[in-house]
């Protein structure tokens, strides 16, 4: 059942077509005219989890669980060794109920023996899954993701939440590698942000409307529920971000994601202060419909026009594009308050 689903997911997020912002057009950045800085000095690199990265970017988590899913992991763990950025898999519950497709999930270590890998389990996992789930991997990270939206809208979804915040609470203190809460597409609040908080969550990616759309993915699988009004539900991505950013937290490490597709959002997200960026919907358009090749030059890509805006803007180093003036127009304004 889990293996198929993983299937389905990937197919309908290929026919999916429901179109929302995530919001980022209504973050304006300037352009400065003069520098004083050669583009090779001009360094993309950040630190994560201990390690130097080449730019503050991940894959973040898709799948596992199948043949395919083999495929696919085996082509984004090379990107990400290749390219020298962290991947996260996509959820391991079904590695964790059916040893056999553990494979599917192993190829990623195998392909990145010393990158950055991140294991992903849901939020109501126990705390036994969780170091299960690292295990395999030697992760380096654990994802746990709040998919609320998409498993109401399941048929076969989880429907009894009760212990959510014990769980989150228990992996978080009983593993010794940071813990990422991370949304699917819907997005994390401010209050939300403030109550992971609380319960000792220190890495929190906001995963907001206007990139995958997992109320679309599930409802492509069932036809007996017309869920399309649900397909606009959620916080855009750059209004989650801002949210969780002001609670003002310096312990914080805050990711953009949903709909991240440019460089130009990546720079976007680091001005108005957001630690790291992530995606997956667009690499994995890439690597289905175009191949490795393209998939690869896709990330590549994205680092050399993010190291291009970051001459753009005057910055030599990444820390320095917190210090860029940006203004919030539109919507997105009258959103944040
Ligand atoms: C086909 C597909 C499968 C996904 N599977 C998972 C998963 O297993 N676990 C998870 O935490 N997120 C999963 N996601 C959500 C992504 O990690 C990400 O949070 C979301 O798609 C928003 O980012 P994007 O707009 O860049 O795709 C999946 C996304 C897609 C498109």
């Amino acid at each position: 059942m889990r293996q198929s689903r993983k299937q389905e997911h990937l197919e309908n997020y290929l026919l999916s077509s429901h179109k929302s912002s995530n919001l980022f057009d209504e973050i304006f950045i300037g352009h400065k005219s003069i520098t004083d800085k050669k583009f090779e000095d001009v360094d993309t690199s950040i630190e994560f989890l201990g390690k130097r990265i080449s730019f503050p970017f991940m894959i973040n988590a898709v799948t596992g669980g199948n043949d395919y899913a083999n495929e696919i992991n085996k082509d984004l763990a090379r990107i990400a060794n290749e390219l020298n950025i962290p991947m996260a898999v996509g959820s391991q519950k079904v590695a964790l109920e059916e040893k056999e497709t553990r494979e599917s999930f192993e190829i990623v270590r195998e392909m990145n023996p010393d990158g950055l890998i991140i294991s992903n389990l849901g939020a109501l996992c126990t705390l036994e899954e969780a170091k299960e789930a690292v295990e395999m991997l030697n992760s380096n990270a654990i994802q746990l993701h709040l998919n609320l939206a998409q498993e109401l809208v399941m048929p076969e979804g989880d429907r009894d939440f009760t212990e959510m915040k014990e769980s989150i609470e228990s992996v978080v203190n009983g593993l010794d590698i940071p813990v990422i809460l991370k949304e699917v597409g819907t997005g994390i609040s401010k209050d939300v942000g403030n109550d992971l908080y609380n319960l000792g969550v220190r890495y929190i990616d906001c995963a907001g409307k206007g990139g995958s759309n997992f109320v679309e993915i599930e409802d492509l699988r069932d036809p007996g529920l017309d869920a399309s009004e649900l397909y606009d539900w959620g916080i855009p991505s750059a209004l989650s971000l801002l949210e969780v950013l002001s609670l003002k937290k310096d312990d914080l490490f805050v990711i953009s994601s949903g709909g991240i597709r440019t460089s130009t959002e990546i720079a976007k997200s680091l001005v108005v202060g957001a630690n790291l960026c992530a995606g997956s919907g667009e690499i994995i358009n890439y690597l289905i419909r175009g191949g490795y090749n393209l998939a690869l030059d896709y990330v590549k890509n994205l680092r050399h026009k993010f190291q291009i805006i970051m001459m753009l803007l005057d910055v030599s180093k990444v820390e320095d594009l917190k210090k860029v003036d940006y203004k919030v127009v539109g919507r997105l304004r009258e959103l944040i308050g």
